[in-house]
């Protein structure tokens, strides 16, 4: 179980202090696929990237199984089981996917590995023996980067906006990962995600906005929520005839 008490972070832009995230309290429980959602900019990732050891809270506490993990550095928690998947990848010069795998993984049956690219929709032997360069595709690099996390054994695991730049077959493949890693490993699951198909997957639906936790929802009232936000947006079509002033839709 991972916790988060009253979790505060200040960054400096280039505007000066930033105060990104407000005092978070949140309870993750193993076993659990959390779909965290919310406009851009609300702190998503900011909250995935302390929960790694990326940015480290100006105030509150992060709690491991119990353990204060909160002045721990990146590499003490992922030593501890907590691994992230960027919503923008880095590139990686030099290296083949083989060895990153390897790396991730700590295993270099050529076997396991074959299992990993698949679960992300990736043809093993087109790609193993393949240096990671420029030449990749975004979401091919995306791909991969969600398979180093795939790879290791984690008690929390967190995919920053893994559809992004991924076709539709893939992202199929990756919902049935996801459901399978729930289902096979004790882990806590936390996906960032604007897509339906990934929010239909979550257990509970975090909401985020300016910075704050703006609601803890289930998948059926958030689908619900947007739903009633389409039907209003249908005004749009008065628009034509002028109905601009008193249409209920800002979209
Ligand atoms: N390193 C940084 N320095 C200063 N400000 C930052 C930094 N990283 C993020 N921010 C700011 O913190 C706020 C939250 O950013 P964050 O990336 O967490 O949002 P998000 O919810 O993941 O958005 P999106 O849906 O667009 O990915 C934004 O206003 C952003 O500009
Ligand atoms: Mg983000």
């Amino acid at each position: 179980m991972l916790e988060l008490k009253d979790v505060s972070l200040t960054l400096v832009g280039d505007k000066g202090q930033v105060e990104v995230l407000k005092e978070i309290n949140l309870t993750l429980k193993n076993k659990k696929i959390y779909v965290m959602t919310g406009p851009n900019g609300g702190g998503k990732s900011s909250i995935g990237k302390t929960i790694m050891g990326i940015f480290r809270p100006t105030a509150g506490q992060i709690l491991l199984d119990g353990m204060d993990i909160t002045q721990k550095e990146i590499y003490e928690r992922a030593h501890l089981g907590i691994g992230y998947a960027f919503q923008q990848p880095p590139r990686f010069k030099g290296i083949k996917v083989r060895q990153i795998l390897e790396l991730s993984s700590g295993k270099n049956q050529t076997e396991n590995l074959c299992d990993l690219l698949y679960d992300v929709g990736l043809c093993a032997q087109n790609y193993l023996d393949r240096e990671l360069n420029a030449s990749f595709s975004g979401g091919e690099l995306k791909r991969i980067e969600i398979a180093t996390v795939l790879a290791r054994d984690l008690k929390v695991a967190i995919f920053d906006e893994p559809e992004a730049g991924i076709d539709l077959w893939s992202i199929q493949r990756l919902t049935e990962t996801f459901v399978n890693l729930r289902e096979k490993y004790d882990m806590t699951i936390v996906i960032i995600s604007h897509q339906e198909r990934i929010i239909k997957l979550a257990d509970q639906i975090i909401l985020v906005a300016e910075g704050r936790i703006s609601g803890i929802t289930s998948q059926e009232k958030i689908l619900e929520d947007i739903r009633q936000l389409d039907s209003d947006c249908r005004c749009r079509k008065d628009c034509i005839g002028g109905g601009l002033k008193n249409a209920k839709c800002d979209r």
